[in-house]
């Protein structure tokens, strides 16, 4: 049902009053902020009409819980969304502060409003609005809605294997991902996995004097430089044996439906990547090797002095941060244990060099031939006007794997982000008018699925 223009307000405040709340998940200080935000998602879940709903602490950070299954002989469908969001950094990039939502051009913006408290809000406000209309649900409903996905955390894990009956439904719905285009309504077909973790080089026994030292004490950071570069080169290959084994091609059909996709890859180079160039394996085109190539990336390197000015240190240590991510049919701990050999191998004399995997999600692709996935293509179809376009996202999220591989769940990834929402970055943002439509999209998926 269309909302009216002073429900979007009181909508607005809402999701304001989440953005607010800096439930970084990575960060230890923080801790009461995703206390807080986990309490605004349970207050929401019961204000919406939800039973049973409760927060789950333990080790980590908690999941919150709540159902309403008032529709026997009816789907049951399961809600996933994660209340926890990456850090703001860099802070002097942002044009509003992260934690201070602002409105600017119709577009909200705030750390999460994309990724992913603005896509938790549609799909608890779609609920509460089916509830607050009509005093029940067509179908029923669970919702699980986690602290640690930005972090890759252990509950959710821990709780799908050793929760299933609890958890038991017909299809998962997971809105955490982005449409294509504007406009152009989307379901997410494929994820990539991941590998993360540190590489720990040490050296020389202390930091040495580069002066004194330097052309007999080996250099860890050199050391570093050389373990990448020797892994990936400019060639986009990453040279690991045995890596690409497992690797399994798109299909021709999926090949060209991409290639039907409107996409401008001068455009996309531009406006969202902002670089000279693209790089990456020749003779593939963006898409495949964004969304069915997998990947070694670098994302931060620690050791030796990075203050300001100079100070002349052969440091003792380096730690790098990186991450590999897998495509169908690769699996984390093959991978993992294939970079370790590669390290190894590569590392160069005088060094140690010790990979610590942290976490991995397995990579997933989604099997289109259900009606639950007819119900959303419907749904999103109608509120938005255009066909619904089936594409697959180069992100990873952890639990879509769980959800089908232990629960053997269809899952739906009905995303609302758009492509220049800066996920991750400074001046992340949700697109009003798709957060109300949103809403409206997760509503009539809920009349459709009833009917299937
Ligand atoms: N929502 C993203 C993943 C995503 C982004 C899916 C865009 C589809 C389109 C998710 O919150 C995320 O960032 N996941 C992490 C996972 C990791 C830390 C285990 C990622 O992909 O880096
Ligand atoms: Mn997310
Ligand atoms: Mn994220």
């Amino acid at each position: 049902m269309p909302i009216p223009e002073t429900e979007k307000q009181t909508l607005l405040e809402t999701f304001k009053a989440f953005l607010r709340i800096p439930s970084i998940s990575t960060a230890p200080e923080h801790k009461p902020d995703i206390l807080r935000a986990a309490q605004f998602v349970a207050d929401k879940l019961r204000s919406a009409g939800l039973q049973d709903v409760h927060l789950m602490e333990g080790t980590g950070h908690p999941m919150v819980y709540g159902e309403w299954l008032g529709a026997p002989g009816k789907p049951t469908i399961l809600f996933y969304g994660h209340y926890d969001v990456q850090p703001a950094e860099p802070l002097d990039e942002w044009i509003s502060p992260a934690f201070e939502p602002a409105v600017r051009n119709n577009n909200i913006y705030a750390r999460g409003a994309t990724d992913d408290k603005g896509q938790v809000l549609i799909q608890i406000e779609a609920v509460a609005r089916t509830m607050a209309r009509t005093g029940s649900l067509p179908v029923n409903v669970k919702f699980l809605i986690e602290g640690e996905e930005e972090v890759g955390g252990e509950s959710i894990e821990a709780y799908v294997k050793s929760k299933p009956a609890r958890l038991k439904a017909d299809a998962a719905v997971v809105c955490d991902s982005e449409m294509f285009a504007p406009e152009l309504p989307t379901l997410c077909v494929g994820l990539r996995g991941i590998v993360y973790g540190e590489l720990h080089i040490t050296a020389a026994s202390q930091d040495l004097h580069s002066g004194v030292y330097g052309g007999a004490a080996p250099n860890p950071l050199q050391a570093a430089a050389e373990i990448i570069a020797s892994i990936k080169g400019p060639d986009g290959k990453i040279r690991i044996a045995g890596f690409y084994n497992d690797v399994q091609a798109p299909s021709d059909a999926e090949r060209e439906a991409w290639a039907r996709l409107p996409f401008n890859e001068e455009e996309y180079r531009q406006k969202e990547v902002g670089s000279k160039i693209l790089v990456g394996e020749a003779g593939l085109g963006v898409l495949e090797r964004v969304w069915a190539r997998p990947t070694f990336e670098v994302h931060g390197i620690k050791g030796g002095f990075v203050g300001e000015g100079a100070k002349t240190v052969i440091p003792a240590k380096a730690v790098v941060k990186i991450s590999m991510r897998l495509v169908p049919k690769q699996k984390p701990d093959v991978a993992s244990k294939q970079l370790a050999a590669a390290i190894a191998t590569v590392c160069p004399a005088g060094v140690i060099a010790e990979w610590k995997p942290f976490h991995s999600a397995p990579p997933c692709v989604v099997d289109t031939a259900n009606p639950f996935i007819e119900a959303a293509s419907l749904a999103m179809e109608k509120i938005f006007g255009n066909k619904t376009v089936f594409i697959r996202s180069g992100g990873s999220i952890p639990v879509v794997g769980l959800l089908q591989n232990e629960l053997g769940l269809p899952c739906i990834l009905m995303g609302f982000g758009l492509p220049d929402d800066n996920l991750h970055a400074p001046n992340e943002k949700l697109h009003l008018p798709n957060f109300y439509r949103g809403i409206e999209a997760v509503e009539l998926f809920l009349e459709e699925v009833c009917k299937s």
